[in-house]
């Protein structure tokens, strides 16, 4: 492996979670949850009613692409309804005994946030239905002969379920949420908002057009703006006596090999693909995922989201087409279309 590549750090990283960062930054109230308008409009009428029936909230389904805000949403929903949260996740409950305990062990209004929950095994996911619909659970206990199915009344509780894959959840489930919230990438504008706020909880020195540089080329995405954030803080520490402007954040983020649109390594290496290999497409998902040796899901939760929203790639029945903005961000003549599908 040459040198180069080891001294710095990998851009994927910048899609990867950091729990104590996550945790410093993350807004607590919907005062300070930037963006996402009709999202938080809704969920704090939701919160209201339920407050001013002295009721429990109905259950939430939050989804969206990575890094946009459900696990953040699900504590400022706790938070304004003044009740505990506690947190799993959809692999992690691998029997229905997992479940019952943690249904059975919450109190009258608690959250209960199972985040991945399209990851949950199928037999899990059905002792959900009579859990959310009645607060009722059914287990089985013993086996064989003395097997028998034992009712355990569950405290009327909140379920938030958070998805990056909605599309996955069978019928069922999905139409047991009270509420379901779609979260959209985020523009410029709030992405500066959400930097200049965590640059004053860091106690970084950032003016506004360095701010709206990192924003632009953020992919959309709160939690990948905070990771660049750190990684142009640390360029500007080295290089430019703290302080971050448009010139110093633009070096610092074309080193990461970050362009001016905001397209990252993997999203480049992904178009070049279907281009050059494909011939444009239409390509399948694990075709494609084999060639630039990434996990198909992870192609279709993290990169394609975005390429799709941002007019690059198309989707197809017949699988994945460059569009004729890819051909020209990668600076090749867009193919015919016309040639291309039919
Ligand atoms: N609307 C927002 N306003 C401010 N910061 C946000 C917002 N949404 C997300 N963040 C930041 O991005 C990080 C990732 O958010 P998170 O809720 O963990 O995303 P998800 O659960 O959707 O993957 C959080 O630490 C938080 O600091
Ligand atoms: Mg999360």
């Amino acid at each position: 492996m040459a040198a180069s590549m080891t001294e710095r750090p990998k851009t994927e990283e910048f899609n990867k979670k950091d729990p104590a960062l996550d945790l410093s930054l993350r807004p607590s109230k919907f005062r300070d949850f930037v963006g996402q308008a009709r999202v938080k409009e809704r969920l704090e009428l939701f919160v209201e009613a339920a407050r001013g029936r002295q009721d429990v909230l109905d259950h939430v389904l939050l989804s969206g692409p990575p890094g946009l805000g459900k696990t953040t949403l699900a504590y400022i929903l706790a938070g304004a309804m003044g009740v505990n949260l506690r947190a799993t996740s959809g692999p992690v409950i691998e029997k229905p005994g997992d479940l019952a305990g943690l249904l059975t062990s919450a109190e009258r209004g608690d959250i209960i946030f199972i985040d991945e929950i399209h990851r949950m095994q199928k037999s899990v996911e059905e002792y959900l239905y009579s859990a959310m619909e009645d607060f009722v659970i059914d287990i089985m206990i013993d086996q064989g002969p003395h097997a028998r199915s034992v009712r355990l009344n569950l405290p009327k509780f909140t379920l938030i379920g958070a998805t990056t894959r909605s599309g996955l959840l069978s019928a069922p489930l999905r139409t047991r949420f009270g509420m379901n919230c779609r979260l959209d990438y985020y523009g410029a504008d709030d992405l500066k908002a959400i930097l200049l706020r965590s640059a004053r909880i860091l106690s970084v020195d950032i003016d506004d057009p360095g701010a709206r540089e990192i924003a632009g080329r953020a992919r959309g995405t709160p939690r990948i703006a905070n990771n660049l954030l750190r990684w142009v803080r640390d360029f500007a520490q080295v290089k430019a006596n703290n302080k971050i402007v448009h010139t110093i954040a633009d070096q610092a983020l074309t080193m990461l090999d970050i362009d001016k649109h905001g397209l990252d390594e993997m999203d480049k290496r992904l178009l070049r693909v279907i281009v050059e290999k494909f011939a444009g497409g239409p390509v399948g998902i694990s075709s494609l995922a084999v060639s630039v040796g990434e996990e198909p899901d992870t192609l279709e939760e993290v990169y394609e989201p975005y390429l799709i929203q941002e007019g690059y790639l198309k989707r197809t029945p017949q699988g994945r087409v460059a569009t004729d903005l890819c051909y020209q961000r990668l600076g090749l003549k867009p193919k015919n279309l016309q040639e291309r599908l039919l």
